[in-house]
């Protein structure tokens, strides 16, 4: 087998990335190991930027986040029961957020994939890359019928996620720096079929821990509160997490709706980042790269990102034959990937529960939001980082 562009896993850069080439008349192949059902069904983030839905847009996958997601044009921010909204459309210049599930963007863009002829292997594992520092690379993987096969390419894209395999193709040490922060605290997340409790997303800073009330559907609501990341989800039957939450969120005669729960997981929050992104003809791009915990929603974003600059400067080579965008991937990229930690680890450590020095970090998080809510220039900061830089 043979392609321009090897990509490896279908999760948002991936996908992204195929079909940005395929507009520039690029040929890939996606080798992805999980089934599509199951891709389709894994309920992961929620919040796109601006310039995601602008990069969705464009080509051509918006047509149904457009019509079923949600604009917000604010978020708020409750400290102590008491609410502080950020106004995003004012403070960011018209820039605002859009609700829209990821599995709802994985299901636009695979079925966009499949009709314009895109090849995507689905229960195919990479399992190892061959020669990334040569001018023909090779991905080798296992097929869903366990045959061992080898995709030959002059590109590799490692879009497989923080536990794929692209990122090991990088030498520890001699050429890759890893970069981690790894935070004494997890998210619970879960799903209830409810009607919405707030028209905007609530984050929420609370003395027994942060919550985050998020939305869906008119009928399906989405939920986390900060947890111990070693607690299991059987410790929570549906009357605790509904008592947990509405404690961490209630004042000023806020209540949550309540309604069966459906889904429960609990998540761990790191802050990761590898350089650089790039080793000869290998591409690491979104979670193969870098993760970030998930209180910035900066995760999918950065993955768009990602291959807006990758998809470009790839398409100046089979223009052209100029590497020079191509040379300067890992540094653009980086470039935003570290304003997103930085943000995403700021709005982390402002509102989650600490348990050392408690006292401490509780007198400065109600600094922190005295600054933004009494100063136009920070809230202007907190703004502009939540809807997102534009594409560059
Ligand atoms: P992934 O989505 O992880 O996709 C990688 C794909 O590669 C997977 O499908 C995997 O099966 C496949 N793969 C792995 N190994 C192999 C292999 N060896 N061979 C073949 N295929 C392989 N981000 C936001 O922007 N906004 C939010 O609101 C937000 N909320 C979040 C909430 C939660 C609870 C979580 C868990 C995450 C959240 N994120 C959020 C983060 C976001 O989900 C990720 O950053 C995003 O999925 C990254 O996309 P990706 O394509 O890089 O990787
Ligand atoms: C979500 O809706 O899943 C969501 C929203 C905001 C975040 C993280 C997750 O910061």
């Amino acid at each position: 087998m043979r392609t321009q562009v090897a990509i490896i896993g279908a999760g948002p850069a991936g996908l992204l990335l195929s079909h940005m080439l395929h507009l520039r008349g690029i040929d890939s192949v996606i080798i992805e190991s999980r089934s599509r059902e199951a891709i389709e069904a894994t309920i992961r983030a929620g919040v796109l930027e601006q310039s995601t839905v602008d990069l969705m847009t464009e080509i051509g996958a918006g047509e149904r986040m457009k019509r079923e997601g949600f604009v917000h044009h604010g978020f708020e921010l409750r400290f102590a029961g008491r609410s502080h909204r950020i106004n995003l459309h004012d403070l960011a210049k018209g820039r605002v957020i859009t609700v829209y599930a990821q599995h709802e963007v994985l299901k636009d863009l695979i079925a966009l994939r499949l009709r314009t002829g895109g090849q995507i292997h689905f229960e195919a594992k990479a399992t190892g890359l061959e020669d990334v520092t040569s001018d023909q690379p090779r991905v080798r993987f296992t097929t869903k019928d366990d045959e061992d096969k080898e995709l030959a390419c002059d590109f590799i894209a490692g879009c497989d996620g923080s536990h794929g395999v692209s990122r090991a193709a990088i030498p520890e040490g001699s050429v890759r720096q890893d970069y981690f922060r790894v935070y004494p605290f997890g998210w619970f997340g879960i799903l209830a079929k409810a009607p919405p409790s707030s028209d905007e997303l609530i984050y929420a800073h609370h003395e027994r821990g942060f919550a985050l009330v998020s939305t869906r559907s008119p009928d399906v609501q989405r939920m986390y509160f900060q947890c111990d990341p070693n607690d299991a989800v059987d410790n929570w039957p549906d009357e605790r997490i509904w008592a947990e939450l509405q404690a961490r969120t209630a004042g000023e005669g806020f209540r949550l709706k309540e309604g069966p729960i459906f889904q429960k997981g609990i998540i761990p929050l790191r802050s990761f980042v590898c350089e650089p992104m790039q080793h000869g003809r290998l591409f690491l791009a979104g979670d193969a790269a870098h993760t970030v915990p998930p209180t910035g929603a900066k995760g999918l974003n950065l993955a768009a990102a990602d291959v807006h600059v990758l998809a470009r400067g790839l398409s100046a080579y089979y223009a052209t034959g100029s590497t020079e965008l191509l040379g300067d991937y890992s540094r653009t990229a980086l470039r935003r990937v570290w304003r997103a930690q930085h943000f995403s680890w700021w709005m982390t450590s402002m509102l989650h529960r600490f348990h050392e020095g408690t006292a401490f970090d509780l007198k400065r998080q109600l600094a922190e939001l005295d600054l933004v809510t009494s100063s136009r220039a920070a809230a202007t900061t907190v703004a502009e980082n939540y809807v997102g830089l534009p594409l560059t």
